[in-house]
């Protein structure tokens, strides 16, 4: 027996990092997996990885057409949409605040907030139809940056904030129609994940990132992809969590206890 035994789900920006993790384990688990990816490449290798167990579709978040199509694709080839995953986002790189200009903020929030809250916005309301109609869940992929400052800039950490009103808000308005609406919060994770049009930055290029976030969390390593999917699985389930809503699953070493390091157990 696997745990999204009869599931469909669909899952923005999954052809990559922690989205494409999703995926893996969703199909794992028995699901079948709508995916909004952004490239011919990505919908290739997921084809190429699952068969008919994925559907991929071109696209982008940002546009109400594009999140239109997943869902319609899913609902043509699977029947229902039983979980939504808005995951796809992008990240500034903890460019200080001072070093965008002031004529340029206005074009640097809109290019980040349109994919990493304006996405998610359009993902649910697309999908909000066939949520009601199958009592589903939606599962945010929220950050550390959700709660702490010093993981990102100003726009990365106030876009990642922001969800976590979205997710207590929708949670809110739509317990009525019995759709949970819940997140999980990775902290560092080895991931190519990029920046804004023009930046070609990847997070697992950046030198030193594996050495500060061990350094930084209790646990002390970088993350996988895989090691938050779990948890996914868990809030996607109405048999795990019929009664969470408006909760967000941290899973990211612990950094709300980190401080100065404990002494390690004395080995024998
Ligand atoms: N990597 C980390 O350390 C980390 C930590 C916490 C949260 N997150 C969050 O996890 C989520 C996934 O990021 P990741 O780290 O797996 O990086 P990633 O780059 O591997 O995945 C992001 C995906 O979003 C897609 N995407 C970006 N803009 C898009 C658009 N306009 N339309 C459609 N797809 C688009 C990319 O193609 C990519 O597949 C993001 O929301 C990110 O903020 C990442």
């Amino acid at each position: 027996m696997t745990r999204l035994d009869g599931y469909s789900a669909l899952v923005t920006g999954g052809g990559k990092g922690i989205g494409r993790a999703v995926v893996d384990r969703f199909v794992a688990e028995g699901a079948r997996v709508g995916v909004l990816v952004r490239s011919e490449g990505d919908a290739a290798e997921l084809t190429a990885a699952h068969g008919d167990a994925v559907a991929p579709v071109v696209g982008d978040v940002r546009n109400w057409a594009d999140n239109q199509a997943a869902v319609a694709e899913v609902l043509a080839r699977f029947g229902t949409l039983d979980v939504l995953v808005p995951n796809a986002g992008v990240y500034d790189f903890s460019d200080p605040f001072e070093s965008i200009a002031g004529e340029d903020m206005a074009d640097r929030y809109r290019q980040l907030f349109d994919v990493n809250v304006l996405g998610y916005l359009l993902a649910v309301r697309a999908a909000l139809d066939a949520l009601r109609a199958s009592k589903g869940a939606v599962v945010f992929t929220l950050s550390s940056s959700s709660f702490y400052s010093g993981g990102g800039g100003a726009l990365y950490v106030s876009s990642k904030h922001a969800l976590v009103g979205t997710v207590k808000q929708l949670a809110y308005e739509l317990a009525p129609d019995d759709i949970r609406v819940n997140a999980v919060a990775p902290g560092g994770t080895r991931t190519g994940l990029g920046g804004l049009p023009g930046d070609n930055r990847a997070l697992d290029a950046v030198s030193g990132f594996e050495e500060m976030v061990a350094r930084n969390v209790p646990l002390g390593f970088l993350s996988e992809p895989e090691d938050h999917a779990s948890l996914y699985v868990t809030l996607a389930s109405r048999e795990e969590s019929r009664f969470v809503t408006a909760e967000i699953i941290r899973s990211d070493g612990g950094i709300e206890v980190r401080g100065k390091r404990r002494k390690a157990k004395e080995t024998s």
